[in-house]
């Protein structure tokens, strides 16, 4: 049941900081610790790689898992579309371990992907929302999103628990290899400030409604600009914005953009850069520039303490490895809004269904 809401995807956004709380108090403990099962943690501290498999939202996820699993455990981690690995001939390592993560739990990309997985003998986790669903029943472990039914076919509340649980199992599985890095991450307490970040970022949504009136409704084609965790985030953003609005949008490393793709920065084409990494701020604002001198308008989501004073949409501070939790929600919000103000059937875009059961 939406309740008052018009859409469901408005629903789920909203229901994010709820969602950060929960997987806080059932994956950790007062004390910060994670009560996961300790053969889970077991199995992955000895792998010598790991491999995140998935596809879309889901994979984009998987790609700030990396960043996470590199610095927490320093275990070297590759992310895959589903559909591409599947087929692929990977090389692999002694004692690989699988990740798949999978909303639904049923995609059949990633199906295929531990269907080979299982075959090999390997192991693997299932992060999904799912209970009993095949990816779950079919993988060694599962561990639950608890994000609630996600209706809409735009996948929101699942792409940010997906980031806590990973960030909740990184954390786990650093301190069971006595990393530093997980010593001084705080994943109960980030979650928290998440929580109330997100809250904060909703609590603003008219402000990102008028924007996306100003800047999109009306847009042929727009960019999300970004470098490391923002370049993620950037083809999340991009990704919402396309299947709801129908406004072709790229998700793009800010640097690269100069390499060829700026040809398409046209008079009054929307680029938001996403600026949350300390180390990489001025250089995509010095990216920014570029597109805007070639007529483009440009916007911001920048976090709190790497904020300038023409920024269009400041986000909290939180640690720099789980920002993606917080820049995130004004972009979902950008694409909604976009949507309703076309007019168009937010939670049910043209030739999408909610969960894709062919290869
Ligand atoms: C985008 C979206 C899709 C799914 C993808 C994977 O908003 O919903 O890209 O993320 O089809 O689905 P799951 O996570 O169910 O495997």
């Amino acid at each position: 049941d939406k309740g008052p809401y018009p859409y469901y995807m408005l629903k789920e956004v909203d229901e994010q900081p709820n969602v950060m709380r929960k997987l806080a108090s059932t994956y950790t403990d007062e004390s910060g610790k994670d009560t996961l099962d300790p053969e889970l943690v077991d199995a992955i501290k000895s792998a010598d790689r790991i491999h995140i498999v998935g596809a879309g939202t889901s994979y984009h996820a998987g790609l700030v898992g990396k960043k996470m699993f590199e610095k927490l455990t320093h275990i070297p981690t590759e992310v895959h579309v589903a559909s591409e690995f599947a087929y692929d001939d990977p090389l692999l390592t002694k004692n690989p371990f699988f990740i798949f993560l999978s909303q639904s739990g049923e995609t059949a990309d990633s199906r295929e992907v531990l269907v080979n997985v299982n075959a090999r003998g390997f192991k693997s986790l299932t992060i999904t929302n799912v209970a009993n669903s095949t990816l779950s029943r079919e993988a060694n472990y599962t561990l639950l999103l608890h994000a609630g039914p996600e209706i809409s076919v735009a996948s929101t509340k699942a792409y940010t628990a997906q980031i806590a649980v990973e960030a909740i199992l990184a954390k786990a599985v650093g301190m069971a290899k006595e990393q530093v890095t997980a010593e001084d991450f705080d994943v109960r307490q980030q979650l928290g400030l998440a929580a109330t970040g997100m809250q904060a970022i909703i609590d603003e949504k008219e402000t990102i409604e008028d924007l996306a009136k100003e800047y999109f409704v009306n847009a042929t084609r727009a960019f999300y600009i970004g470098r490391g965790i923002d370049q993620t985030v950037s083809l999340e953003s991009a990704l919402k914005l396309k299947e709801i609005s129908y406004v072709q949008a790229e998700g793009f490393a800010s640097g690269e953009l100069k390499h060829g793709t700026i040809a398409l920065i046209e008079e009054g084409t929307p680029v938001v850069g996403i600026i949350t990494q300390a180390k990489t701020a001025g250089l995509t604002r010095s990216n920014l520039q570029e597109t805007l001198s070639r007529g483009a308008q440009t916007l911001t989501i920048a976090r709190n303490g790497l904020k300038k004073d023409d920024d269009t949409i400041i986000i909290p501070d939180i640690d720099e490895m789980i920002t993606p939790l917080l820049s995130v929600v004004p972009a979902q919000l950008l694409a909604y809004y976009t949507s309703l103000n076309k007019g168009l059937d937010v939670d049910r875009p043209r030739n999408l269904a909610k969960s894709v059961t062919v290869e």
